[in-house]
């Protein structure tokens, strides 16, 4: 298949192309050679490519960044989710468009399933979720993969942010009031390779298996670095204390048994993939 990716650049694209690569053809494009803000610029693109499937990682995704600038968030996350969409359905090409957790407002008591009612608590979300409208107004011909509390070896994330930490200070202080599952690009990016190859629509739920606080996550991390978790201590916080600009769901684990059901595996466990990126 020829494949269009976009947003090849960052985290989860760095280890979702090699992945890709060897059974498809690829092209990357990101912020710097098709902004997908601009319908025109997305529309002449996905036009004269005219690839079989688009799949979108592009979006802003500051999430504290998005409550200082709400219009760069929508217009990205939002109407640029759209453009791309209203463009794939026109050239044909079947669309996988990533979106988040963060639609959700972490109120459920269990995992949440495709269908539950959405209700971000923040402008990320917010506008992942009116991403998500945009998309299911173009057409049908799309697959909408929600996924959560990525880390990977490209980009800037939680694991190695704890390890720097934990090599300058004697004591961390994590939030664990916010349950959710931290999943590895590279076992996402598996994933998607897989779902590639059905013909799925609708929206699906991938993460890693199994949940956990930032709290419990950062005490694995150091417990595998045992070096840095002998001399560190690590304190249980809420996040009124960390005071964040933006609000985040106390409890947002998504159900991924439709993934499950499909593919006929579950996604490793979150510790599995911790130990895979940290080996
Ligand atoms: N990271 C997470 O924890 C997480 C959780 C759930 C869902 N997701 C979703 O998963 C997808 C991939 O996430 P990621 O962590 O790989 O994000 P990322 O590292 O921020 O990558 C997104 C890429 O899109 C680019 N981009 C930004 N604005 C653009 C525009 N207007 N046109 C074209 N490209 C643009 C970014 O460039 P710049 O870096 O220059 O802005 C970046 O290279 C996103 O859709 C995200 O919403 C992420």
């Amino acid at each position: 298949m020829k494949i269009l990716l976009l947003g090849a650049r960052g985290m989860l694209g760095r280890d979702l192309q090699p992945v890709l690569s060897t059974r498809h053809e690829i092209i990357g494009r990101d912020i710097h050679d098709l902004d997908i803000a601009d319908p025109g610029q997305v529309g002449a693109e996905i036009g004269s490519l005219r690839p079989n499937a688009v799949i979108n990682l592009a979006a802003f995704t500051d999430v504290d960044g998005c409550e200082s600038q709400p219009e760069r968030a929508f217009s990205v996350n939002a109407q640029g989710a759209g453009n791309v969409a209203r463009a794939s359905e026109a050239a044909g090409a079947k669309l996988i468009h990533l979106s988040t957790d963060y639609v959700f407002d972490g109120t459920s008591p269990t995992p949440y399933k495709e269908d539950a009612s959405p209700h971000p608590l923040n402008v990320y979300g917010e506008s992942k979720l009116q991403g998500e409208r945009a998309v299911q107004a173009a057409g049908e011909n799309h697959l909408i993969l929600r996924t959560a509390w990525l880390y990977g070896r490209h980009g800037k994330n939680f694991v190695d942010t704890i390890l720097r930490l934990a090599s300058q200070q004697e004591e961390l202080r994590v939030v664990n009031d916010q349950k959710g599952s931290p999943t590895f690009t590279r076992n996402l990016s598996w994933a998607i390779a897989q779902l590639l190859e059905k013909d799925l629509r609708g929206i699906i739920h991938v993460t890693n298996s199994g949940s956990c606080t930032w709290f419990e996550f950062t005490e694995k991390i150091l417990a595998l670095k045992p070096p840095l978790h002998s001399r560190v201590l690590i304190l249980p916080i809420s996040s009124s204390e960390l005071n964040r600009p933006a609000r985040r769901p106390a409890f947002s684990v998504l159900d991924c048994s439709r993934f499950e059901g499909v593919i006929g595996r579950r996604m490793r466990s979150w510790e599995e993939g911790l130990r895979e990126y940290l080996a």
